[in-house]
């Protein structure tokens, strides 16, 4: 019998035996950007909505971005069908069964209020869907998760801090789900200094602070997020090897970064997977996770995101190992949550 080839030499051979079955946090989704073609057609009948695409096909062949933009453009499109709180519920029960097949355990889920009150859905709409598909998964599966409101920053500050008002009954309603506040959106333009005020009011209130940082934008939007916004984690921070310092303070201070590989090859910001800063930043000692950013946009969810960056990396069996339970360490969880899902991932690696 030939031996089994090593990892180095197939890393892809990691990918199927180890860590397609691996128990896995995702911290960075999107709920908007996991609704696939196939339910973006179904719910815009249910509503009457007419799209501007004559088949699942037409849309689909639109995904062809040049760049963040070029993206969200079509993103917030396909964000109008959901109107009801069954849609909301519909796309969550979607996103969660498609996770779990990935074997991802908890999640953290951004959604964009904005995108939906500006068409006039309330809140308390989305929250209702979403919570009711959240609470079924945990109490049929035992999937964890968390809801995170994402502001959008090509909006102005004032409107963020209306929806931070508007939230603030939802922050008690659902204080077991709804534990963060994120930012997103068009990054070029808007830095996080933009949003302070509204991240010292969530910070006060002691809720989880994330944002978006270093996916288009410079190193100096990480920083900001870091001292201005006093961020628990960065989404995306892919430049920040630009700024060997940066690199230096993330790896000391142990900023989780949510690294997204397939959206930054499909938005450009990386022409290659192979040009990926993934692999510099984890060597580096950076706490680098993977997850899936808008896994219906950009062809595949959070197992597709290891299996595409570790074989353009070369990614070992140590490093995936390392990966996945940054993901756990990164978590918004309680101590005791998190031991039981890391000796759930080591009890599961040791047989894998
Ligand atoms: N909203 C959804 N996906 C996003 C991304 N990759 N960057 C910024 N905003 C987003
Ligand atoms: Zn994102």
């Amino acid at each position: 019998m030939s031996p089994t080839p090593s990892n180095a030499t197939s890393p892809s051979a990691a990918v199927t035996q180890k860590f397609t079955r691996a128990p896995k946090a995702e911290l960075h989704v999107h709920i908007e950007g996991t609704l696939e073609p196939e339910l973006i057609f179904a719910l815009a009948q249910r509503n009457g909505v007419t799209l501007p695409y004559a088949s699942v096909e037409a849309l689909r062949d639109a995904y062809a971005f040049t760049d963040l933009q070029s993206f969200l453009d079509i993103y917030y499109a396909g964000a109008s069908v959901l109107q009801t709180a069954e849609d909301f519920h519909d796309v969550t029960a979607a996103y969660v069964e498609r996770a779990r097949a990935d074997g991802v355990v908890h999640a953290e889920i951004f959604f964009d209020p904005q995108t939906h009150t500006v068409r006039g859905i309330s809140l308390d709409t989305m929250l209702a869907g979403m919570e009711r598909a959240l609470a079924q998964a945990e109490q049929r599966d035992g999937f964890s998760s968390r809801l995170i409101l994402s502001f959008l920053r090509h909006l102005s500050e004032d409107d963020a801090l209306e929806t931070y008002q508007a939230a603030l009954p939802l922050f008690d309603r659902y204080p077991h789900r709804l534990t963060g506040v994120g930012l997103d959106s068009s990054e070029l333009g808007h830095p996080p200094s933009k949003f302070a005020r509204v991240f010292a009011l969530a910070r006060e209130r002691g809720l989880k602070l994330v944002a978006h940082a270093g996916e288009e934008g410079p190193p100096a939007y990480i920083h900001e997020a870091l001292d201005i916004l006093q961020v628990h984690r960065i989404d995306h921070g892919v430049r920040s090897t630009e700024d060997p310092a940066l690199i230096t303070r993330l790896a000391r201070d142990q900023i989780a970064l949510t690294v997204c590989p397939l959206s930054n090859t499909k938005l450009k910001v990386f022409g290659d997977m192979r040009e990926h800063t993934l692999k510099q930043m984890l060597d580096a000692g950076v706490a680098v996770t993977v997850n899936s950013d808008d896994p219906a946009y950009f062809g595949g969810y959070v197992n597709a995101n290891y299996a595409a960056v570790a074989q353009a990396l070369n990614l070992n069996d140590d490093e995936l190992y390392r990966i996945i339970r940054n993901g756990f360490e990164a978590s918004f969880i309680d101590e005791t949550q998190r031991a039981t899902l890391i000796a759930r991932l080591d009890a599961h690696w040791q047989v894998a």
